[in-house]
C-alpha cells in the first residue's frame, strides 16, 4: 500500500510517498479501514518537526497523521459494530500508538472507530475526529452552566470553529476572538454572539467572561476570564497563569469511538457543520504542511490516497 512516510525529524520535504506492506488481517478487536481522506493537524506539523521525540514513543520512519474517514474491509472475529462496507471515522492518536492515518490502509482497534456522518462526503468527513473530539471534551473540563459567557479564541480555527458551535448547542452564549474582520463574519456565522478582532489578547475586554477555551496559544487571554471562572487551554506549551482564582486546565484529546459517534450524529441533524479547505493527494503532504505552517487556512486540509 501507499503511505506518507517521514523520512527523519525535519521539514515538510522529509514527507515521502512510500510502498508498505498492506496490513493483512485485523487484530480480533479491530478494523482495517481504506482510507478516502486524511486531515492534516497542527500535531502532525509538530511531530514532523521533532518537537514531541523527547516524550514520543514512536520515531522516524513512520507514518504521520491522526484523522482518518474510509471505509471498512475487515474485521476481527470479536467485532460486533461494524461490518465491511461501512463507511467510518477515526481519530487515531499517532503519537501514543504509532498508527498513522496517512495511508491506503488504516488498521485500528474498533473501540476508536465510529461510522462516518451519512450527510457529508466521505473525505470531508475526516476534517471531524480530532477537531471534534478536542472541542467537545475541552467543553466537558469547562463544565460551565448552560448560559454562561464563552470566549474562544482561535474561533475560526479547527478547533475552534467547532468550539464555537457546540458551545452554542449546549446553551452558551460564545466572545470569539478572531484575526481579521473577515474571520469576523465567519465566526458570526457559526454562532458567536459577539466577536473581537486583532493579533493580541490585549485586545480582550478584561474580567468579562465566565470561562475561556483558549485554542490559538494566547494565554493572556485569561483576563477575559471574570474572577473565580474557568479557564481550558488545548495547547499545552502557552498555558494561562492561574490569576484572580481563575481555574486553569490543559485539555487533551482522547480517542473515542462512542464520542465520535455522538458528533457525527450532530452533522447529519444539521446541528454541526464541519469545513474542509482543499483535498490534496499523498505526494503534495510536503505542501499540505508547508500551507499549515503559513497559517490562514479556514476549514481542513485532507490527503486523498
Ligand atoms: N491538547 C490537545 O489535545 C489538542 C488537540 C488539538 C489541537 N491542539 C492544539 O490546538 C491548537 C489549535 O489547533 P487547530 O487545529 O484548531 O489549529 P488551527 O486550525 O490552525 O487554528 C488556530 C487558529 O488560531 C488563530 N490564531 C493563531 N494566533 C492568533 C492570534 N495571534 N490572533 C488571532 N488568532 C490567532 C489562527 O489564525 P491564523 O490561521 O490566521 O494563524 C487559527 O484560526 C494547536 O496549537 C494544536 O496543536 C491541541
Amino acid at each position: 500500500m501507499r503511505a506518507v512516510v517521514l523520512t527523519t525529524y525535519g521539514g515538510p520535504e522529509q514527507l515521502v510517498v512510500s510502498d508498505l506492506p498492506e496490513p493483512a488481517v485485523p487484530d480480533p478487536d479491530g478494523v482495517l479501514v481504506r482510507t478516502a481522506a486524511a486531515a492534516v493537524n497542527p500535531v502532525d506539523l509538530q511531530t514532523r518537526a521533532g518537537l514531541h521525540s523527547a516524550h514520543g514513543a514512536f520515531h522516524p520512519p513512520m507514518i504521520l497523521g491522526w484523522d482518518v474517514a474510509g471505509t471498512v474491509t475487515a474485521v476481527g472475529d470479536q467485532v460486533t459494530g461494524f461490518s465491511a462496507g461501512d463507511r467510518v471515522v477515526a481519530m487515531s492518536a499517532q503519537m501514543a500508538t504509532g498508527r498513522g492515518t496517512y495511508a491506503e490502509t488504516v488498521a485500528l482497534p474498533a473501540g476508536i472507530v465510529a461510522p462516518a456522518p451519512a450527510s457529508v462526503p466521505l473525505t470531508a468527513a475526516a476534517a471531524l475526529p480530532l477537531a471534534g473530539l478536542t472541542a467537545w471534551q475541552a467543553l466537558d473540563a469547562l463544565a460551565l452552566p448552560e448560559g454562561a459567557t464563552l470566549l474562544v479564541t482561535g474561533a475560526v480555527g479547527s478547533v475552534g470553529g467547532l468550539t464555537v458551535q457546540l458551545a452554542r448547542l449546549r446553551g452558551l452564549t460564545v466572545v470569539a476572538h478572531v484575526r481579521t474582520a473577515e474571520d469576523s463574519e465567519r465566526a458570526r456565522a457559526l454562532g458567536a454572539a459577539r466577536v473581537v478582532v486583532g493579533e493580541d489578547a490585549a485586545v480582550l475586554p478584561s474580567g468579562t467572561v465566565d470561562g475561556l477555551l483558549e485554542t490559538a496559544g494566547l494565554p493572556r487571554a485569561v483576563a477575559a476570564v471574570r474572577d473565580g471562572g474557568r479557564a481550558v487551554s488545548v495547547v499545552p506549551t502557552r498555558v494561562p497563569e492561574a490569576e484572580r482564582g481563575v481555574h486553569v486546565t490543559v485539555s487533551y484529546v482522547q480517542q473515542d469511538g462512542q464520542g465520535l459517534a455522538a458528533l457525527g450524529a450532530l452533522v447529519d441533524r444539521g446541528d454541526l457543520d464541519v469545513r474542509s479547505a482543499k483535498e490534496l493527494g499523498f505526494e503534495e503532504a510536503g505542501e499540505a504542511h508547508r500551507l499549515l505552517e503559513a497559517g490562514g487556512v479556514r476549514g481542513k486540509l485532507l490527503l486523498l490516497p
